[in-house]
């Protein structure tokens, strides 16, 4: 178990991908045995296509926390992305065959600039960082994620919106055939989430394309997918396909299958409880079980660089 981190010591070295990668070569081998074809690394561009691949020249955040990080199997098996089932564990098994690249982007809406991009043109203009972030989820637990991204402000501010632009939309492919679980109406698909003009151009916020200094790996919503650290971990939109600069507030896939548990904004917050579970609390994904749970902290410990945000809202009601 991790216990501390050493600065000048990155967390890819100090974590233990072995049974992650046992697994994967495991379900890998016999997806073969089955018959399916498993191509071969072609793209070797910015975000290199092959899984584990290492990123090129990422430079550290003042952002990031020193806590501990959530070990890279937990990080990578113990995940929510209901396009390939809804049980924790189905991403890491159902997202094998799932082959991330060529993908395309497509930006709309309100702004000067739009257009539809190769994942790697759209990537190219942007620094990649390592963020190690506090991440919470709605259902009480938490980890502390490094992933590497770039800044949603950078991107916001390159295809400049126009003043009607008052949020920004995300919305994740719809293809059954690659992403069996929407062969299911468990969610409207496509996932779709959004974030006000102003959350989108806070600096915290960032498109990740990778962690623990590789290519993003596919549970975690490969090639791309949003990170928003002062929300709840279902505002991270993953294999984001679409972004559109919008008036008027976008619908959000938990808002709109449950709008008494979910609201728009999903604000880490520790006095306003989900139905379900409390949110004064929190268990570290990686903790000893019996471990005292910890306090959770008003936006995720963010405050300082979010709470202006929210000044003239209740959030009671906002949540
Ligand atoms: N994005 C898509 N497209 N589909 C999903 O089901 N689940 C969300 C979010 N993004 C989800 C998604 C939820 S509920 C959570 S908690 C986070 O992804 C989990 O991100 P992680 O698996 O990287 O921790």
């Amino acid at each position: 178990m991790l216990i501390g981190r050493p600065s000048d010591i990155r967390p890819s070295e100090i974590t233990s991908k072995d049974n992650y990668v046992n697994r994967r070569q495991f379900i890998k081998a016999g997806a073969a045995a089955g018959g399916i074809a498993l191509a071969p690394s072609a793209f070797a561009a910015v975000v290199p296509r092959n899984e584990f691949a290492k990123l090129p020249d990422i430079s550290s955040s003042k952002f990031s926390t020193d806590e501990a990080p959530t070990s890279f199997d937990d990080v990578t098996t113990y995940n929510n992305y209901w396009e390939f089932g809804t049980a924790k564990q189905d991403p890491a098994i159902h997202t094998t065959e799932f082959e991330p690249l060529p993908w395309r982007i497509t930006v709309d809406g309100h702004a000067e600039k739009t257009g539809s991009f190769e994942f790697d043109d759209f990537i190219k203009p942007f620094d990649l960082e390592e963020r190690i972030y506090r991440m919470r989820c709605v259902e009480a637990w938490s980890m502390v994620i490094p992933w590497v991204g770039i800044s949603l402000a950078d991107v916001v501010k390159r295809y400049q919106p126009t003043s009607k632009a008052k949020y920004v939309a995300f919305e994740t492919l719809q293809d059954p055939r690659r992403m069996p679980g929407q062969k299911r109406q468990v969610l409207e698909w496509p996932y779709r989430e959004g974030l006000t003009i102003e959350e989108a151009t806070n600096p915290l916020a960032i498109l990740a394309v990778g962690l623990y200094g590789e290519a993003l790996p596919n549970p975690n919503g490969a090639p791309i997918r949003l990170v928003v650290p002062w929300k709840y971990g279902f505002k991270g939109i993953k294999g984001i396909v679409r972004i559109s600069f919008v008036e008027k507030r976008p619908a959000s896939s938990w808002n709109i299958a449950q709008p008494w548990e979910y609201g728009f904004y999903a604000n880490v917050n520790p006095d306003v409880s989900h139905p379900r579970w409390s949110q004064a609390r929190e268990r570290r994904i990686g903790s000893d079980r019996f471990a005292a749970k910890q306090p959770t902290l008003m936006f995720n410990g963010y405050g300082e660089q979010v709470a202006h945000l929210y000044k003239d809202l209740d959030l009671r009601k906002n949540y």
